[in-house]
């Protein structure tokens, strides 16, 4: 029995403090009230917690301390990143019982690999660092979303984190080779080997990601790098339906294959979100679409990119498949297209407040998904403002409902369940997923155990018994 489980000692948040500022230094704990504040809650403003210490280690063995006193101590751990999610998973609960880690002073760029094509991280390090490094070695690292400014590699590998490029790269779960954990215990899981083939019994790894700090701590991890896109092109085109869109997208996919990196949806309504609500955008069509779609071909050298976009949407208007289209010819102008796309998070929170339904189905089911949806709403007498957009080349929609920002909680929450019961069951009738990338955190909670079955959920309750039997990772989140 060591020192923190000897019988009797005081568990009292002072005591847990105290040894808490031994273990990390005055550097490492955050009490004051008005410090504690921004990890206190969520970006989105939906949800806010208490608690009576914000825990910074600055290293792996550091967290292993602090977790082993959490687990002498049954003291639930919230583990936090750059707290960019949308599920409510790294905002604590209002308790006060809880402790936030947060992983953000582990930054170290550990080791880039070219010759294994690998780059070895700690898991507080911001996703475009992560980039930046890997871009110095000449290599890519492809993993790109809205929040990779200030989100963390081990927040993405907590939520499995998709984005933008997973049409062509994959998502986090795709792009990991190998993981360090700190476990519920306290005791450090060395999975960090960067092997591309490894059948030595159970994925281990595969089970942190996209367990949203319920299992263990993530505090380093090894990732796929791949070869720098030397040349892009980038297009911008309208189109009267969603249907119409994913002929689009089969057709360029045939012809670019692998080329074919990014394919983004967005309806006109979430388009002109965006032009009212972000600064310095304005539309790239002269006329108004039902649907737009930002597509990107890229390759390590310039084979003609161009000329093949030109040539496949080309051919698409001649066909009325497409209404219009616009290539652009500089980087400003690709920038622009961007960031159009990347405003719809920020549109939506400046507009009023969202209803997020983060939607994965089969490519083929979305147009008929998204029309029954509409006639659903319609017939239900349900007043929608919906904001549909998302990433069409992974069948991920993101079928927002927008409501006004004077909202209050109580209608908000009945609003939040009578849409996801309509819009979930549709998605269920269509074999998909109520999940696809932003995790399930808080908000998708009780959505989850509605629709898995008995026994899925049996089998994750005896995943998470088997790792943390003391359920002091991340209570109230995923399960
Ligand atoms: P946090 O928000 O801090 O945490 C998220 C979850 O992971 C929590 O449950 C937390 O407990 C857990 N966690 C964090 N770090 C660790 C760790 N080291 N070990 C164990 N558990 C941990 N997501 C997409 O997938 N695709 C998008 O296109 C996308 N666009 C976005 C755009 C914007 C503008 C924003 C703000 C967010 C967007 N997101 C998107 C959400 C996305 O999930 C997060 O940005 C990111 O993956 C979370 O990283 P984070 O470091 O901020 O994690
Ligand atoms: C995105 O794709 O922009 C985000 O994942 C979605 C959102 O803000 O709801
Ligand atoms: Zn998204």
């Amino acid at each position: 029995m060591n020192q923190l489980q000897q019988p009797g000692h005081d568990h009292s948040s002072a005591y847990l403090i105290r040894r808490l500022q031994e273990l990390l230094g005055p550097a490492g704990v955050i009490t004051e009230a008005s410090e504690q504040e921004p990890y206190l809650r969520d970006w989105l403003g939906k949800w806010h917690g208490k608690v009576s210490v914000v825990v910074r280690p600055a290293n792996t063995e550091e967290t292993a301390a602090v977790v082993q006193l959490c687990h002498a101590t049954h003291t639930p751990i919230v583990t936090q990143g750059g707290n960019t999610g949308m599920s409510g998973g790294a905002t604590p609960d209002d308790s006060g019982a809880q402790v936030i880690l947060s992983t953000t002073r582990m930054n170290r760029i550990r080791e880039v690999d070219p010759v294994n094509n690998t780059i070895t991280v700690d898991a507080g390090v911001i996703l475009a660092h992560a980039q930046e490094a890997a871009r110095q070695a000449e290599r890519y690292f492809p993993l790109s979303l809205g929040a990779e400014g200030s989100c963390t590699v081990g927040g993405n590998l907590a939520t499995n984190a998709g984005g933008i490029a997973v049409l062509r790269f994959g998502n986090m779960r795709e792009l990991a080779l190998g993981l360090e954990v700190v476990l519920p215990d306290g005791r450090i899981w060395n999975g960090l080997r960067g092997l591309r083939k490894d059948n030595t019994g159970y994925d281990l790894r595969d089970l942190f990601i996209g367990s949203e700090g319920t299992l263990g701590v993530i505090t380093g991890a090894v990732l796929k790098l791949f070869a720098q896109p030397h040349a892009r092109a980038t297009a911008w085109v309208g189109a009267a339906s969603l249907q119409q869109l994913v002929s689009l997208l089969t057709r360029v996919r045939a012809r670019c294959g692998e080329r074919l990196v990014a394919f983004e949806m967005m309806s006109a309504r979430s388009l002109e979100l965006v032009l009212e609500h972000v600064s310095d955008t304005r539309a790239p069509l002269e006329s108004k679409t039902a649907y737009n779609a930002l597509i990107e071909l890229s390759d390590t050298e310039d084979t003609g990119l161009q000329a093949m976009l030109e040539d496949v949407l080309g051919q698409a208007l001649e066909e009325e498949l497409i209404s219009d289209a616009m290539f652009t010819s500089n980087q400003s102008q690709t920038a622009a297209l961007w960031k159009i796309r990347e405003g719809i998070s920020q549109a939506q929170v400046r507009a009023g407040k969202a209803i997020k339904h983060d939607i994965a189905l089969p490519i083929s089911a979305l147009p008929l998904f998204v029309a029954q949806a509409e006639q659903a709403l319609a017939d239900s007498g349900m007043t929608t403002d919906l904001i549909n957009f998302g990433h069409l080349g992974d069948g991920n929609l993101h079928f927002n409902v927008l409501l006004p920002a004077s909202t209050e909680y109580e209608a908000m929450k009945s609003a939040t369940a009578a849409f996801n019961r309509l819009i979930h069951d549709l998605v269920i009738n269509f074999n998909g997923s109520i999940s696809a990338e932003h995790g399930v955190g808080q908000l998708r909670r009780d959505e989850l155990k509605h629709y898995k079955s008995p026994l899925e959920m049996e089998l994750m309750l005896r995943i998470k018994q088997a790792f943390d039997p003391n359920h002091i990772m991340n209570p109230g989140k995923l399960l």
